[in-house]
């Protein structure tokens, strides 16, 4: 079996974790084994550096630290848990990767999407999703069912013109990539959303 790498990706609230959860068992019925992973994070030292990106009392963060500790907490997982799992032709499923950083860092911040993918290239070791799910979603949407949820982190505290930003750039990323990136319109149902993910995996599995 060979391995295979999907990323989900989408503005803060759109419904990644619940998606992963029902992917999980669509892939355990192929037969494969799963490797389930979120960024930032997913290691022990990846989820340390979390910690010091997420923590809301550090509003002095420059986003060029930011990027860089997004990059560090990619490259820890990208070593100890995505690259092995996937030689050992397992099925990885990422909620976040790099398109989070071209996303967040690279148009929300400002730093540049060509900036961005160039910190994380030493990051990656060549290794990207062959599919990335975007779910799209209103920013306003978003944020109010994270509002309801938790205490918000430091980047959901943002204003909504960031996430509004992050939404935009979402959509302006998968124009570009049209042939790995796969948008879906979010506000449906989670079982919409489930099938058209599974229709999609299913042409490529073929
Ligand atoms: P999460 O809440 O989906 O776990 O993600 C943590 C936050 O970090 C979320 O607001 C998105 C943001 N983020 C970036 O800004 N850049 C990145 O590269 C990643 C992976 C996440």
């Amino acid at each position: 079996m060979r391995g295979i790498f999907i990323s989900m990706e989408g503005p803060d609230g759109s419904g990644k974790s619940t998606q992963i959860e029902l992917l999980k068992k669509y892939f355990s019925e192929k037969g494969y084994e799963i490797v389930i992973t979120r960024e930032p994070g997913g290691t022990k030292i990846s989820e340390a550096i979390r910690e010091i990106i997420l923590n809301k009392e550090y509003t002095e963060m420059s986003y060029m630290t930011e990027a860089l500790l997004y990059a560090s907490a990619r490259a820890q997982l990208v070593s100890e848990v995505i690259k092995p799992a996937l030689e050992a032709g397992k099925a990885v499923i990422s909620d976040r990767f790099v398109d989070s950083s071209a996303v967040y860092q690279g148009m929300a911040r400002g730093l540049g999407v060509e900036n961005v993918y160039k910190i994380n290239e030493f990051a990656l070791q060549g290794i990207m999703p062959e599919l990335t799910i975007h779910l799209d979603l209103p920013a306003e949407v978003g944020i109010s069912r994270k509002n309801d949820q938790k205490e918000l982190d430091r980047m959901e505290l943002e204003a909504i013109d960031f996430h509004e930003r992050v939404a935009e750039g979402y959509r302006k990323l998968a124009a570009l990539s049209p042939e790995r990136i796969y948008t879906i319109d979010a506000t449906q149902t989670i079982e919409v959303i489930h099938k058209k993910i599974v229709d999609k995996l299913e042409t490529i599995l073929k």
